[in-house]
């Protein structure tokens, strides 16, 4: 009983703590832990964060928590609104801030609202329906948060054991979209499926959300037997760790001839569940080859680009994100490494002399969303080095 008592002190002190955000939808003061819910509003994911610490600190970090706050779409947005008028910001926020679908705010004023893709948005959602595109989110807003944990039980809220949380259409919602037009201009989820149709058996979160050592909720709330919760980060093209897993990269053939350096390379998309690279077909991978000698003042330079290149109705190629999903027509061209697909690309390097050689096979990932260096995102995730020595010649 005394036990029971320190336990609810030290509840009550960790609201305290945390009650002093006006967050909407849930109240401050709860001596006895329960949570209130106003009906059809979401609760803000501090609130969530006072119980499940390591998970919110963890999501703070993620692109999911600043898909609003971060300004290349905040940029992009507002050139789709000049291009297409109001509708586009309401168009753009509904995957962006999910929330608007709920609050009805898109002017951007309500915390929940700039709160990216929050808590309880995710654990609201209790279904996608593809067919509908403009509106696929089927929610459950209220008292029961649904989730994995067969056995969770929590007086701060109810629980709901959702199976739906587990699959890959959890996460297609957002993650796949087929535009007025017809192109599917979002197609992870629809190459996940290709994936999958070939034997993979990975689902976005077992790539995405791997468990890590952490706790599900303060062991000072409820001590929870196991120590393991999936990651919230969900690290995806603009991580190099993430990046370095998906595709390998070989040079099989080396050889010196009258025209220069023949170089072959195998490509493997070994780790994507998708095609690399994935999402929106403003995301390029460079492949890109270099032959170095040590007499040589400048490199000899090839590379090969991977990615889908999307047409608008005049049959111009459209590169900026602000446009692409608005008014892209026809896909031109995929050269993107599928899933599971393996590459050979060839090269011939015109370099002269009968000098050592080093050659150099390097994969960058590349977005330039606005055309300008200081908002890029290029990351070199894989390389390899070989020599090709003047005596191999014959
Ligand atoms: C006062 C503490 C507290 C707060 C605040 C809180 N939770 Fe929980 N939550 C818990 C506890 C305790 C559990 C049960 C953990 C277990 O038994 O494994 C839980 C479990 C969960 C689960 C797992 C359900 C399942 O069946 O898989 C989800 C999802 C969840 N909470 C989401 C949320 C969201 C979203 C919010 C904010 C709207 C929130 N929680 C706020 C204490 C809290
Ligand atoms: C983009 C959607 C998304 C967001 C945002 C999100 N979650 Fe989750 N969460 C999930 C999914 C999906 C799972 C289940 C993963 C699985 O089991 O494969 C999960 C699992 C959980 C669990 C069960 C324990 C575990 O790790 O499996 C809790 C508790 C939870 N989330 C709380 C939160 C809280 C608190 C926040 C905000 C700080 C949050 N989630 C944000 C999708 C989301
Ligand atoms: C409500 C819409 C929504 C849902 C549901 C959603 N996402 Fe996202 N996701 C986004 C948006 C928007 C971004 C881009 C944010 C940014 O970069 O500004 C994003 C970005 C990502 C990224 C890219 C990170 C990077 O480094 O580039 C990954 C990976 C990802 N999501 C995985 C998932 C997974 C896995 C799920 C399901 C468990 C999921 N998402 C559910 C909207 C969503
Ligand atoms: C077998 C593991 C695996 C599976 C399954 C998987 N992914 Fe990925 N994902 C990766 C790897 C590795 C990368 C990094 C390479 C890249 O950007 O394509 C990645 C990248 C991404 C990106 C980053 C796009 C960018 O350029 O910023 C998004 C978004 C994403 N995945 C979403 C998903 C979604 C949604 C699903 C399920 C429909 C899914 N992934 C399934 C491994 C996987
Ligand atoms: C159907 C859901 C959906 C809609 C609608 C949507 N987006 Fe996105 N957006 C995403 C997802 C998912 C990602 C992240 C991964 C990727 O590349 O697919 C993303 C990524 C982005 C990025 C890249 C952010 C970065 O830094 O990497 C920009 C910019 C962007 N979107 C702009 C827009 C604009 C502008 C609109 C409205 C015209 C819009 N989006 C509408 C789902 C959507």
């Amino acid at each position: 009983m005394i036990l029971l008592k320190a336990v609810l002190t030290v509840i009550a002190f960790l609201f305290c703590m945390c009650a002093c955000g006006d967050q909407k939808g849930a109240t401050q003061a709860i001596p006895d832990m329960q949570l209130e819910f106003t009906p059809g509003q979401l609760t803000g994911a501090e609130v969530c964060g006072t119980c499940h610490i390591d998970i919110f600190s963890v999501w703070q970090s993620s692109r999911h928590a600043r898909s609003v706050s971060n300004p290349i779409f905040q940029e992009a947005m507002e050139d789709a609104v000049i291009l297409s008028g109001e509708k586009a910001r309401r168009f753009c926020l509904r995957c962006h801030a999910p929330a608007v679908t709920v609050a009805e705010d898109y002017d951007l004023e309500d915390p929940i609202v700039q709160e990216g893709i929050g808590c309880d948005f995710c654990h609201s959602l209790t279904g996608t329906v593809l067919e509908e595109p403009q509106n696929p989110f089927v929610l459950q807003v209220g008292s029961v948060k649904f989730g994995p944990v067969q056995d969770a039980e929590s007086n701060a809220h109810d629980v709901g054991y959702s199976e739906f949380h587990t699959s890959s259409l959890h996460c297609a919602g957002c993650h796949q979209y087929t535009n007025t037009h017809g192109v599917e201009i979002l197609s992870t989820y629809s190459e996940w499926k290709t994936y999958q149709a070939s034997g993979g058996d990975k689902s976005c979160q077992e790539c995405h959300m791997p468990l890590v050592l952490a706790s599900v909720v303060d062991p000072k709330v409820k001590r929870v037997e196991g120590s393991f919760v999936n990651l919230h980060k969900m690290p995806g093209g603009h991580s190099r760790d993430q990046l370095t897993k998906s595709l390998r990269l070989r040079i099989i053939e080396l050889k010196k001839s009258e025209e220069g350096v023949y170089v072959k390379v195998q490509l493997k998309n070994s780790g994507a569940g998708h095609a690399v690279p994935t999402g929106s077909p403003s995301r390029k991978v460079v492949l890109s080859l270099q032959a170095a000698t040590s007499g040589q003042a400048e490199p000899i330079r090839a590379q090969r680009v991977y990615q889908r290149l999307v047409l608008d109705s005049e049959g111009q190629p459209i590169l900026k994100d602000s446009r692409l999903i608005i008014d892209g027509v026809k896909v031109a061209s995929d050269n993107r490494i599928g899933p599971g697909e393996e590459r050979i690309e060839e090269f011939l390097l015109p370099v002269s002399g009968d000098g050592n050689y080093t050659i150099r096979a390097t994969l960058t990932y590349l977005y330039s969303p606005h055309n300008r260096p200081e908002t890029e995102t290029r990351i070199d995730f894989f390389s390899e080095e070989r020599k090709l020595l003047a005596h191999w010649k014959r």
